[in-house]
């Protein structure tokens, strides 16, 4: 029967939301629990191929843009629309939610509002963005990146991968560089349903996080060029080890995330060590810093402070040290007036929220350099992601859905917001 207003009764398919994050999860099952479907790989192809079936299956008009960025969009009432999603690249040892839930989700609310006779007076969109992960290609969030005119199409298209491979050529060989240009124009809003990643819920007993904004992110990639020789013969006082460099800039990382405190978190997250024997003093390690904070001054302070010992280390141990910044994503701040939506439905549905930052990197804050945004959070057990073990209970799932369900029907019929472009950022 046809419903005339959106009520708290009216719910997204618990069995139909569960069973699209199974389905999607298959394609790249690492066979524990989690999934590996890096950007741009055969497996990428397949969940993106699965997706726009199910696009197509809700008679949603599917654009391709030339980073490769899926829009479906349920083309109703007038203006531009209220956009959600996420992305459905993982990391190698991804889990079944991570990205996945916010663009499945989107779905739900499209095909909710459908089947209860429901239409919004803008239309709504889901998006699934190239490369969020940035596990493959850096920096992270690139397709949304590109898609707000953050970074140029060219470049994007030239940026190469971990295993050598240049973006423009996997995105052709996939079959997924569209035609629809970049930049897009802006959306009404955008609104991004994502699993937290961190404890915080959890530890408060809270279902639904009102996300304020997102953590500054700066990646660099370090060579450190040193001497390789024989590990018997060369005495310790005339060793260039890369090695043993690596290892204290890593603890060197570790020790200046403790004594900055608060949301400075810093982490080495891959090392790659040549020619990686056990009789040789190596001759180079790779490895890389992702050091994050809330707060733009401080973040600045630890790359200073990180800069600063590079130079002093290679010194001392007598190797060469080159850097490459991977990505620099200023703190952002979402938009007051979609918080606070997102807060107000998730108490119409009488649940506990509060408001808190996001650790991780997400596409809603690329978004939010061009349209009013926010993004809502639901629980990570034990705070794990990344890893097969992350999980959320269908309860959440479901909840987090409905609470995105009503913020964009929300969103669609509120015609002003208090933001300017760039403003967040
Ligand atoms: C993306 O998942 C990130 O925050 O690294
Ligand atoms: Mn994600
Ligand atoms: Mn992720």
């Amino acid at each position: 029967m046809a419903a005339t207003a959106l009520t708290s009764e009216i719910s997204i398919s618990r069995t139909r939301l569960l069973q699209r994050i199974e389905e999607l999860g298959a394609l790249g099952s690492t066979g524990d629990g989690g999934c590996c479907r890096l950007a741009l790989t055969d497996e990428d192809r397949a969940g993106r191929d699965l997706l726009v079936t199910w696009m197509h299956d809700l008679g949603l008009e599917v654009d391709i843009d030339a980073i490769g960025n899926i829009t479906g969009t349920w083309q109703v009432g007038t203006g531009t629309p209220v956009m959600t999603g996420s992305h459905i690249d993982t990391v190698r040892t991804g889990g079944l939610y991570d990205g996945n839930l916010g663009v499945i989700a989107g779905l739900e609310v499209i095909e909710t509002l459908m089947g209860n006779g429901l239409t919004p007076p803008r239309p709504l969109a889901v998006a699934a963005f190239t490369n969020e992960e940035g596990a493959r290609f850096q920096p992270d969030m690139l397709g949304s990146l590109v898609y707000v005119g953050g970074l140029d199409l060219e470049t994007a298209l030239d940026t190469s991968a971990i295993d050598g491979a240049r973006l423009g050529d996997e995105l052709a060989r996939i079959e997924y560089q569209g035609s629809t240009p970049v930049p897009a124009s802006p959306p009404h809003a955008f609104v991004e349903l994502h699993i937290e990643q961190g404890p915080v819920l959890e530890q408060r007993d809270v279902r639904i996080g009102a996300v304020t904004g997102v953590q500054g992110i700066s990646w660099q990639e370090v060579t450190i060029h040193g001497q390789s020789n024989h590990a018997g013969t060369t005495p310790m006082s005339l060793r260039h080890d890369p090695a043993y460099v690596a290892a204290e800039i890593t603890v060197f990382l570790r020790r200046l995330a403790d004594e900055l405190g608060g949301h400075q978190v810093c982490t080495v997250g891959k090392i790659d060590i040549f020619p990686n024997l056990v009789n040789v003093v190596p001759a180079r390690v790779v490895m890389t810093l992702d050091v994050r904070n809330t707060d733009e001054q401080t973040l600045q302070i630890a790359e200073q402070r990180i800069n600063v010992f590079l130079d002093e280390v290679s010194r001392d141990e007598g190797v060469r040290i080159e850097r490459r910044t991977l990505a620099r994503f200023k703190p952002v701040v979402f938009c007051d007036d979609v918080i606070d939506i997102v807060e107000r439905v998730s108490g119409d549905l009488g649940t506990t929220t509060m408001r808190l930052p996001s650790g991780a990197g997400h596409d809603a804050q690329m978004l939010a350099r061009i349209c009013p945004t926010a993004m809502i959070f639901t629980p990570s057990a034990k705070g794990i992601s990344h890893n097969p073990a992350e999980f959320t209970s269908a309860d959440d799932l479901v909840l987090g859905a409905n609470v995105l369900l009503h913020t964009m029907w929300e969103l669609a019929h509120r015609d002003h917001f208090d933001f300017t472009p760039g403003s967040g950022v």
